[in-house]
């Protein structure tokens, strides 16, 4: 079969991997793609959210499945519009894409749904937004309802730092994107990502990940779209994840059925560990960005199976041959280490030379997923963006996973280059 992967990161790069060995697949298809996808089938450079230019596409490949990485493609109705064409989509509708898209949308369905999460207002009113800071206690999380690059969430100590950000958002900070915000309670706990592959019934969970959002070791500086993560996290143990399950992930999905919006694909579920239990942080309606490659490096079967029928439906009654093929009951412990451009999350500069990438891919069981990288007119691999390469490791368990994937960026050369040294470090502490 035919499989056309949407999108250009490291998570993208990650499936066209994993998707590329199973006996199933004959060619892998990447658009935007990058140098990595590059070498595992064509890449043809269209934009993933025009949805004349991805309709183009689909109709001259053919593909027997399309995967859509990003958020932005899934907000844009790229799904809704190659559905509509007869093409199967692992990828949830625009609909159902609002649980990423606008964070007002999801804490409403949760409330109607009777799903954990924090407390929260949500305002397209400045005035009434200020008002119901009065009636709070610190500390204020205040979020853009739409999509803003990861650069959405701000958490503040004081009242008036409350005031000013939402100001500034409800007054074109992020455009329309911030023009309506919701004010959330401060939720205390530990971190952890959920990823459920569902056809809109059924429900494969995969092992918890943990990312690293903070660009600095010790988990300090400003947020990054996920600097390394690792799979499976100790926090979620089987107890907790029946508590997610239960609470969380069959009301959604049964909710959002009942709404007439199913929901396909893969549902993202970033959860607090509080000591009341899990409780909802965000929902993302893609696989994370470095969890993805965790996940993917430490499935040892085949997931196009799992992914097809995600994508077509009648994943209940095959739930367990799927999990068989996937081989999910003897997932590897993986790690993966981001290595990002000088200067990210801020500006940083273009067109670095990298050396050294496949001496990493070479060692065992080390593979090195790229994201913003390129290839110059010398054939030299450069670095075009903020996260550039996810050294990814595996291991027989998570601190030799760890220890090998840095092994894997010690072999590579980019002075201008950096990542963080502690990924891992709650597993290793
Ligand atoms: P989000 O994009 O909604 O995941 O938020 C980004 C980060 O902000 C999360 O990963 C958390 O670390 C933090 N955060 C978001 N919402 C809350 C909350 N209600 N309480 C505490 N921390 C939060
Ligand atoms: N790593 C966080 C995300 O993909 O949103």
């Amino acid at each position: 079969m035919k499989v056309l992967i949407l999108g250009s990161g490291g998570r993208e790069h990650a499936l066209a991997w994993k998707i590329a060995q199973s006996p199933l697949v004959d060619e892998v298809f990447s658009a935007p793609g990058n140098p990595g996808m590059d070498k595992l089938g064509p890449c043809f450079d269209i934009d993933p959210t025009n949805l004349k230019d991805v309709q183009e596409l689909a109709l001259q490949i053919t593909p027997d499945l399309i995967i859509i990485g990003p958020e932005a493609p899934l907000a844009a109705g790229v799904s809704d519009v190659l559905r509509a064409r007869g093409f199967d989509v692992f990828g949830p509708s625009q609909a159902a894409a609002q649980l990423e898209s606008s964070k007002g949308f999801a804490k409403d369905l949760m409330a109607k749904y009777g799903v954990p999460t924090a407390a929260y207002g949500r305002f397209s009113d400045l005035t009434e937004a200020l008002d119901y800071l009065e009636t709070v206690d610190g500390p204020y999380v205040i979020k853009a309802d739409g999509l803003a690059a990861g650069k959405g969430v701000v958490i503040v100590e004081s009242q008036e730092e409350a005031e000013n950000t939402v100001e500034e958002f409800m007054t074109g900070k992020f455009g329309d994107a911030s023009s309506e915000i919701v004010i959330e309670e401060f939720m205390t706990g530990e971190e952890a990502s959920i990823f459920v592959m569902t056809d809109g019934e059924g429900a494969i969970y995969l092992p918890a990940a943990q990312d690293h959002k903070r660009v600095g070791d010790g988990d300090t500086g400003p947020n990054t779209g996920g600097m390394g993560a690792y799979a499976p996290a100790p926090v979620i143990d089987t107890r907790m994840m029946e508590l997610v399950q239960a609470l969380i992930v069959e009301p959604m999905l049964s909710g959002m059925a009942e709404d007439d919006m199913p929901y396909q694909g893969v549902l993202y579920v970033g959860i607090m560990v509080t000591k009341d239990g899990p409780k909802v942080v965000e929902f993302n309606a893609r696989f994370g960005d470095p969890e993805c490659q965790v996940l993917m490096a430490g499935l040892p079967g085949d997931i196009v199976p799992a992914l097809l029928v995600c994508s077509t439906g009648g994943l209940v009654s095959s739930h367990a041959s799927l999990c068989d093929m996937m081989g999910l009951s003897s997932f590897r412990p993986s790690a993966t280490v981001v290595m990002a451009s000088e200067g990210y999350p801020g500006p940083v500069t273009k067109g670095t030379i990298i050396e050294g990438v496949s001496r990493a891919d070479e060692l065992d069981d080390v593979t090195v997923f790229h994201a913003g990288t390129d290839v110059n007119e010398k054939n030299e691999l450069t670095a075009i963006g903020g996260r550039v390469l996810g050294i990814t490791a595996t291991g027989n368990d998570l601190p030799t996973a760890i220890s090998k994937a840095y092994e894997g960026v010690a072999a590579i050369a980019w002075p201008n280059g950096f990542f963080r040294k502690d990924i891992g470090h709650r597993v290793l502490k």
